[in-house]
């Protein structure tokens, strides 16, 4: 069956970005101009997707305003003749995929936004796209998972080495065995596990191809890590009865999730923006030679 439909869990607290997620979605927050989940909606896009829920939280009406049309703003802009932005808004309403929404009450974890788009996925197998990834690749990481799904018609999750000292972040996978390069058949899914009890530095990141067997498991799982219902959970149970595969990323992964990663990514992303670009990367080497001097007229510090 071809995959058509996408989930995009949008719910969570957001507490690493308080104040600013206080009234607005995390996946709102925007990288130089573009709201992260307008990327992810555009890898969906770019990946064959159709259909997409995005499964919202509390006072997060700011998600469904900014994929609605914006008449007075259109009227506005067209009268001032600034047809490039009004190009620009018009195409986050045109964007080629059909958005639906659904409120999750509780943030009850990842897993449980999740287990809301039961009746929208309707048995067929989907994708669950995290805001919190910005994925960069020759082919979109939502394209790579359907093509390996059309071969294999299991789950599959993506996933991407990371730094020993950073796996109790995440899902980690205990590969048993690689079928072809880079994809792996999975003996075990841990989420968050201890460093050192981690099975391996392969880190689950936020693109999950699942089949529709998964909302049965979900509908009875009980909350793990953080008193929260784990999707990682759920993936390990699915693997005890189904195949659920690891594909291995190549490509640059962007962390928006934490305040490091979404500066950095800021920062990425606005070198390569057509607008700041040539005023950014000569602010960055003005500000190295700063910072520079600034260290060398430091007196190291005594312990
Ligand atoms: P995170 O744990 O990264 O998001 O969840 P969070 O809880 O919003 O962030 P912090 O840790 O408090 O800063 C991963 C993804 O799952 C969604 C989040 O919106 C994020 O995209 N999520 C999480 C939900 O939709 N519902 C939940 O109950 C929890």
């Amino acid at each position: 069956m071809k995959v058509r439909k996408a989930v995009i869990p949008a719910a969570g607290l957001g507490t690493r970005f308080l104040p600013a997620t206080k009234a607005l979605a995390k996946e709102m927050l925007p990288i130089v101009d573009k709201p992260t989940i307008q990327f992810i909606v555009e890898e969906a896009k770019a990946s064959g997707i159709e259909d997409i829920l995005i499964v919202e939280g509390k006072q997060k009406r700011s998600i469904e305003d900014h994929f609605d049309s914006a008449p007075e703003l259109e009227q506005n802009l067209e009268a001032k003749g600034k047809t490039a932005l009004l190009q620009m808004v018009k195409d986050t309403t045109d964007i080629g995929v059909n958005i639906f929404f659904v409120r999750q009450p509780y943030p009850n974890g990842l897993g449980d936004a999740v287990r809301l788009a039961k009746s929208f996925i309707a048995g067929e197998p989907f994708v669950v796209m995290l805001g919190d990834d910005l994925m960069q690749d020759q082919v979109p990481l939502t394209k790579q998972l359907i093509d390996e799904y059309e071969r294999t018609h299991a789950s599959i999750l993506a996933v991407k080495k990371v730094p020993h000292n950073e796996v109790s972040a995440y899902g980690v996978i205990d590969p048993e065995s690689e079928v072809t390069k880079g994809l792996y058949n999975v003996r075990k899914f841990v989420e968050k596990p201890a460093v050192e009890d981690a099975p391996s530095d392969l880190a689950i990141i936020g693109r999950y191809l699942l089949t529709p067997e998964i909302f049965d498991i979900l509908d009875n799982q009980k909350p793990g890590k953080g008193n929260e219902i784990q999707l990682t959970d759920a993936i390990d149970t699915l693997n005890q009865t189904q195949r659920v595969f690891a594909h291995e990323f190549t490509g640059d992964r962007y962390d928006v999730g934490n305040k490091f990663g979404f500066v950095e990514t800021t920062i990425e992303y606005g070198l390569t923006h057509p607008e700041v670009k040539d005023e950014l990367r000569a602010y960055i080497l003005k500000l190295a030679d700063r910072l520079r001097q600034e260290d060398a007229a430091t007196p190291p510090q005594q312990d």
